[in-house]
């Protein structure tokens, strides 16, 4: 079965009806009046079984979905906004298993997937998965409101082989057991072979719906068709627009099935990475090019967040505050822009052109990033009040060339210090040309002032927002000179 689409007959996706429908669906899974807009119509395997729907509001999420209209509640609602990992399932797609939260997870996203719940973690005849047994012998449950969530992220890592179960599980939130015993069960069920049960195949299917796009071609197309429509890509933004703001987005166009938009390319002179690359491919291609970033990206959310969020969307979204834009400011990005046939490429730093605003037309998508290979200069700190699972107060990222002693390139950029990503012009121009001293740093520390006036909120006052992107460049030059500068680092 092919997904459908009720369509105008100029190609345009249909506007919104007058009229809304609060009977059937409205009093089911959320607070909310759901509209009838671009429906459609999906196949995915759930817990085994092929699962067509027919019709789908397609910001329906899949939490609701599966406690309201499934009745499969061991899948739990905590946040609802993709902190707390109770709602954690496993899908498993082309890519291979992963572990996802399914309150910002959309129906639509699931098409050609499989998915396995809690209620499928167990086998057939009632034989428990491995990380369950271990879950019961090594006292990983108290309360159990979080046991469900945590279990899927087990269920997932173990399919994968994970060994590093502080980073798997840094997702899920328990109030009440601690986490030693729930790690000590899943380090316990390492050694144990995958059951059969959850080796779930995706269904082979095409995307033909308008609003599920198979490349970037036929999204070029209906987005140039459809400018005011909202594109989602991995939904960890959006997904809150409608969870938390309650807002009825109207019509959208997925991205997740464009696959030639999350390709990565290396070669001798570039790294590109198409738009919808999402952040865990992301940090692993980076492993051996940019040590210091991967490692950012590693603390960027929780694994079911880097599972979902995309370099693209991460970037279009025009935050002041996400990880990847300073970091690639930093290494001279170029942002690739596509409206219909014509393309345009802008540097990253004129993408943002004031909070809130940036340089995309209607109708216009992020196709691909890039930036030139060049030797590994670039040191990325995170600064934020959690080690995990935390946006950035301050995000700082330098890439410092020295050549005989001397300051020859000085890339700058910031996160959290402006209401946009920020290049520090002053500080780079305060040490170009210089000697690569502690007193040619020391000097260029007093420019921060004339770069950025941070603002104060409740990640961080203004004060400490200076104070600490100053001691992040004496930070880089200290580490330069192989000097220990992080006695007290928190790991994981
Ligand atoms: C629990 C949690 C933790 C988080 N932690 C972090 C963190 O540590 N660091 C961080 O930086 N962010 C964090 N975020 C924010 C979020 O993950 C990012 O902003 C994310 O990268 C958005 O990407 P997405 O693919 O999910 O985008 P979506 O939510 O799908 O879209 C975001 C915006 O971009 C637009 N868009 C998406 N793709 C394109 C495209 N190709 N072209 C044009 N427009 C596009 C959408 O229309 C929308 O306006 C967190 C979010 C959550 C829920
Ligand atoms: S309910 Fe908390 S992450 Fe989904
Ligand atoms: S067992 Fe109670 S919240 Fe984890």
């Amino acid at each position: 079965m092919q997904p459908g689409l009720f369509l105008t007959s100029d190609g345009k996706l249909p506007a919104r009806y007058s009229f809304y429908v609060a009977s059937e669906e409205g009093t089911k899974g959320q607070n909310r009046v759901r509209r009838r807009v671009s429906r459609m119509n999906i196949t995915f395997l759930l817990n085994g079984e092929t699962v067509e729907l027919a019709d789908v509001d397609p910001t329906a999420t899949l939490l609701d979905w599966l406690r309201e209209d499934r009745g499969l509640t061991g899948t739990k609602e905590g946040c609802n906004e993709g902190d707390c990992g109770a709602c954690t399932v496993m899908v498993t797609d082309e890519g291979g298993a992963k572990a996802l939260n399914s309150c910002i997870l959309f129906l639509p996203q699931l098409h050609g997937k499989a998915v396995r719940t809690v209620e499928g973690a167990s086998g057939p005849n009632g034989e428990a998965h491995p990380v369950q047994q271990a879950m019961v012998d090594l006292h990983g449950s108290q309360c159990g409101f979080c046991t469900p969530g945590f279990v899927m992220s087990m269920v997932a890592g173990h399919a994968i082989g994970a060994t590093d179960h502080d980073t798997q599980l840094a997702g899920n939130l328990c109030r009440c057991t601690g986490y030693a015993p729930i790690v000590r069960a899943a380090k316990a069920a390492e050694a144990q072979p995958v059951p059969v049960w959850v080796k779930d195949k995706p269904v082979a299917l095409a995307a033909t719906s308008p609003i599920l796009p198979g490349s970037s071609d036929e999204l070029a197309d209906v987005y140039a068709k459809n400018p005011d429509a909202t594109l989602v890509a991995g939904a960890t933004d959006v997904g809150l627009w409608v969870t938390k703001q309650l807002r009825d987005l109207d019509p959208v166009i997925f991205l997740n099935r464009c696959d030639d938009l999350k390709e990565i390319t290396i070669t001798d002179d570039e790294i590109r990475f198409g738009a919808m690359v999402d952040m865990n491919r992301m940090g692993q291609a980076l492993n051996d090019l940019h040590p210091s970033y991967a490692e950012m990206i590693r603390r960027y959310a929780s694994v079911q967040v880097r599972h979902a969020a995309t370099v693209g969307g991460n970037i279009a979204n025009g935050s002041p505050i996400g990880d990847n834009p300073p970091a690639l400011i930093a290494l001279d990005a170029t942002l690739h822009l596509r409206k219909g046939n014509t393309r345009r490429s802008v540097p990253l730093e004129e993408f943002f052109i004031e909070y809130g605003k940036q340089d995309r037309a209607p109708g216009e998508f992020v196709e691909a990033v890039s930036f030139p290979r060049q030797a590994d200069r670039l040191k990325a700190y995170k600064l934020s009040k959690r080690f995990d699972q935390d946006i950035s107060a301050v995000c700082g990222c330098f890439n410092i060339t020295v050549a005989d002693g001397t300051v020859t390139q000085a890339r700058i950029a910031f996160g959290g210090m402006a209401g946009v990503p920020k290049r520090a012009a002053h500080v780079e121009k305060a040490l170009i040309g210089k000697a690569w001293t502690v007193d040619t740093v020391r000097a260029a520390l007093p420019a921060f002032a004339q770069d950025f006036t941070p603002m104060t909120d409740m990640r961080a006052s203004a004060t400490y927002r200076l104070e600490t992107a100053k001691a992040m460049l004496e930070r880089y030059y200290f580490e330069d000179r192989g000097e220990v500068t992080n006695v007290l680092e928190v790991t994981a």
